[in-house]
C-alpha cells in the first residue's frame, strides 16, 4: 500500500481547510479504516467515532512505547522517526515508565499551581496587545498567539525566552513530517535541540535557579528516576506541547468567533461566558486534530478489523468531537454549549498534562483581546486563509487582522 485511498484523503489541501465533511462520511462508512500516511510513508489506522476513540486510548493492547515493537516493525517506523533520542518522554511511554515520568512534573501543572501564573499571563498578554494596537494590522498568530504561550512555558521551565524564534523553527521541523520523504532536516533539528539543551544544562548546573529545569536536573543527578536523555526529552515535550498547541487554540478560537459574529457579540456582551466559550473552541476546531500514534502489540481485533502487530493506529479527536451520537447539532458553534464533554485534550492516562495552563492562557488572551480591540476584524477574505499541512496540528498558517 503506497498511495492513499482517494475516498478518504485526509491529507488533501481541500480537506485541511475543512475536514468535517470527510469525517462525517468516515464515521458513517468506515469508522475504523486503514489509510496510507503520505508524509510518514506508512499505513495508519484511523478511528473516527467518539466512543471508539475513547475506547482506543484506554486499550492497553495498543502501546505508546516503540521499544516494545519487533525489530522489523521498529525499522518500518524508523524512517519516519529520526527523533528517537528526544522521544524518551511520557507521551511515548506506557506504565510504569509513564507514571514515573509524569509524576516528576505533574505538581507544576495542577490547576492550583497554574492559577498562580494568572497575573504573569495577564501582564504578558497586555504587553503584546500594546504592540498589536500600535501596529494596527498584524498576523495575529505571529504577533500574539505564538509569543504568549512560548513566553509562559519558557519562563516556567527556565529556558531563555530570547531563543523563542529558534524553538519555533525547530518545532516546526520536528512535528511536521517532510512531504518529500527527506528526514535529514528533522534529524538535524533534533540534534541541534539536544545540543542546545546540553549546553543550557551545563550553565544551569553552575548557576541553579528556582525553575523546573533546575528541579528536574537535581532529580536526574540523584540517580535512577530520570536518565539524561529522559530529562532532555521531557524538556522537549513540555516546550513543544506547551506552545505549538495553545497558539492554535487562540488562532482557531478567534477565527471561529470572527466567522460567527452573533457568537462574538454574545461573548463581548457577556465576558463571563469565556470559560464555556473556550471549551467550545476546543470542541469545534481544537488545535490537536488527532491523537499521536499507538501501535498494536500483537495482531489485535478492534471493531471488526484485525490491526496487525506493529501497525500504527490513531483517533481523530476532531471527528469524535463532531460525532452526532455524542453532541447535539455538532456543526453549530455555540459558546454556551452544555453539556460539552469534548476530548480535545485526549482521554485516559495520557490526558493532556497542560490542560489547566492552556485553558488559563486562552481565557485570559481572548477576553483581553476582545476587551481591548473592539474593532477586531479579519484583514483578508476568509477564503484566502490557508491551513497547515499534516493531520496532527490543526491551525492556520496566518491570521491577518485589523484592530483600528
Ligand atoms: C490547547 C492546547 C492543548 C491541547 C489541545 C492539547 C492536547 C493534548 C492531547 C490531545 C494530548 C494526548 C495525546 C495522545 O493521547 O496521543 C496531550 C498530551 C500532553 N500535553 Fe497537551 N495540549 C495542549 C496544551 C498543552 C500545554 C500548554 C502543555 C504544557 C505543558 C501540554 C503538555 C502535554 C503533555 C506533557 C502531554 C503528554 C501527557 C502524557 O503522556 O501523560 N499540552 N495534549
Amino acid at each position: 500500500m503506497s498511495t492513499n485511498n482517494p475516498r478518504y484523503d485526509l491529507w488533501a489541501p481541500r480537506t485541511r481547510a475543512n475536514p468535517l465533511p470527510l469525517y462525517a462520511r468516515m464515521r458513517e462508512e468506515a469508522p475504523v479504516v486503514r489509510l496510507y500516511d503520505p508524509h510518514l510513508r506508512t499505513p495508519v489506522w484511523v478511528v473516527t467515532r467518539y466512543k471508539d476513540a475513547v475506547e482506543l486510548v484506554r486499550d492497553s493492547r495498543f502501546t505508546k512505547d516503540m521499544r516494545k515493537l519487533s525489530a522489523e516493525a521498529r525499522d518500518r517506523q524508523a524512517r519516519s522517526d529520526a527523533m528517537e533520542a528526544i522521544n524518551q518522554h511520557m507521551l511515548m511511554a506506557d506504565p510504569p515508565d509513564h507514571t514515573r515520568l509524569r509524576t516528576l512534573v505533574s505538581k507544576a501543572f495542577t490547576p492550583r499551581r497554574v492559577e498562580e501564573l494568572r497575573s504573569r499571563v495577564t501582564a504578558i498578554t497586555n504587553e503584546l496587545l500594546d504592540d498589536v494596537r500600535a501596529q494596527g494590522s498584524v498576523d495575529l498568530l505571529d504577533a500574539f498567539a505564538f509569543p504568549l504561550p512560548i513566553t509562559v512555558i519558557a519562563e516556567l521551565l527556565g529556558v531563555p525566552v530570547e531563543d523563542r524564534e529558534q524553538f519555533r523553527e525547530w518545532t516546526n521541523i520536528v512535528i511536521n513530517p517532510p512531504i518529500n520523504g527527506d528526514f535529514a532536516p528533522m534529524q538535524k533539528a533534533g540534534m541541534e535541540f539536544i545540543q542546545y539543551f546540553q549546553k543550557l544544562l551545563e550553565r544551569r548546573r553552575a548557576e541553579p535557579r528556582d525553575d523546573l529545569l533546575t528541579a528536574l536536573m537535581s532529580v536526574e543527578e540523584q540517580g535512577d528516576r530520570l536518565s539524561p536523555l529522559e530529562l532532555i526529552s521531557m524538556l522537549f515535550l513540555l516546550l513543544v506541547a506547551g506552545h505549538e498547541t495553545t497558539v492554535n487554540l487562540i488562532g482557531n478560537g478567534v477565527w471561529a468567533l470572527l466567522q460567527h459574529p452573533e457568537q462574538l457579540a454574545r461573548l463581548r456582551a457577556n465576558p463571563a461566558l469565556i470559560e464555556p466559550a473556550v471549551e467550545e473552541m476546543l470542541r469545534y476546531r481544537g488545535p490537536v486534530e488527532t491523537t499521536t500514534q499507538r501501535w498494536a502489540l500483537q495482531d489485535t481485533e478492534f471493531h471488526g478489523h484485525v490491526i496487525p502487530a506493529g501497525e500504527p493506529i490513531l483517533a481523530s479527536l476532531m471527528s469524535a468531537d463532531h460525532d452526532p451520537e455524542q453532541f447535539r447539532d455538532p456543526e453549530r458553534f455555540d459558546i454556551g454549549r452544555e453539556p460539552n464533554r469534548h476530548i480535545a485534550f485526549g482521554f485516559g492516562i495520557h490526558f493532556c498534562l497542560g490542560a489547566p495552563l492552556a485553558r488559563l492562557e486562552a481565557t485570559v488572551a481572548i477576553n483581553l483581546l476582545l476587551e481591548r480591540m473592539p474593532r477586531l476584524r479579519l484583514a483578508v477574505d476568509p477564503a484566502e486563509l490557508r491551513w497547515r499541512e499534516g493531520i496532527l496540528v490543526h491551525g492556520l498558517q496566518r491570521l491577518p487582522v485589523s484592530v483600528d
